[in-house]
């Protein structure tokens, strides 16, 4: 298969930003995140206010806007890892008008994990690296493995708004993944293993 176009669901925290660049770099494609490319234009102002309004609250972002984002990225990519998109089944209904998917995968991690997962995770506010403050530790507490440059936590990685988000997720994404399901398109693979185990998981399902 050449150049192929892989969309990763699963829940927030799931590992789909880790998974996502690791298989980004190893099959040489696109990593199209609505999640980064909404961080990086938080206070963008559009007709339904900033992307910034909705992130910081754990709700999604209205489609018109994600929808823009996704089709623009995706016209430009031969291949692409899909990381945060679709979202509800509406995205679900445009992402079919605009591309053909290659595979359908998700990740799945128990409630619990989820929740320890995001409120331990820190970013590289310069690189965007991902660590945790116990699972993947960086080599100096507060120093960026990568680049050097400061970690932080993420606005709405603070408990409240971490179970909003996955509220958010039951309602809305599940039934994206019901609906992959019922395609007969999905493959569902354990997400709480190591990274390096999880990768090796997906590359098989993505090259059986
Ligand atoms: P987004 O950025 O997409 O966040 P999310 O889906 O909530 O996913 P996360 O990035 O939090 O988690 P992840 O699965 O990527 O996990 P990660 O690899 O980082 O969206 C944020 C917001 O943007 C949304 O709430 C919404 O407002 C808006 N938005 C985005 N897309 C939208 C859309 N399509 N429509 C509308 N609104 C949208 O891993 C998490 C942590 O776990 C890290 O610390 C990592 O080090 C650790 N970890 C990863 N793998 C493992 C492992 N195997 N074992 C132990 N620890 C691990």
């Amino acid at each position: 298969m050449n150049q192929p176009k892989i969309l990763l669901l699963g829940p927030p925290g799931a590992g789909k930003g880790t998974q996502s660049k690791k298989l980004a770099d190893h099959f040489d494609v696109d990593h199209v995140t609505t999640g980064d490319a909404l961080r990086a234009n938080k206070d963008m102002e559009t007709e339904h206010g900033t992307p910034r309004e909705y992130m910081d609250a754990g709700e999604l972002v209205p489609d018109p806007v994600v929808n823009e984002i996704v089709e623009a990225a995706l016209t430009e990519a031969d291949g692409f890892v899909l990381d945060g998109y679709p979202r509800n089944l509406s995205q679900a209904e445009y992402l079919d008008g605009i591309t053909d998917l290659d595979a359908v995968i998700t990740l799945e991690v128990s409630r619990g994990e989820l929740v320890e997962r995001l409120t331990g995770r820190r970013v590289c506010e310069e690189c965007g690296a991902n660590f945790h403050v116990e699972f993947d530790q960086p080599e100096t507490p507060g120093v960026c493995d990568e680049c050097g440059g400061a970690l932080i936590q993420r606005d709405d990685d603070n408990e409240e708004t971490v179970r909003e988000r996955l509220r958010v997720f039951d309602e809305n994404t599940q039934p994206v993944i019901d609906f992959y399901d019922e395609q007969g398109e999905l493959v569902r693979v354990d997400g709480e293993r190591t990274p390096d185990e999880v990768f090796e998981a997906l590359q098989a399902a993505i090259e059986p």
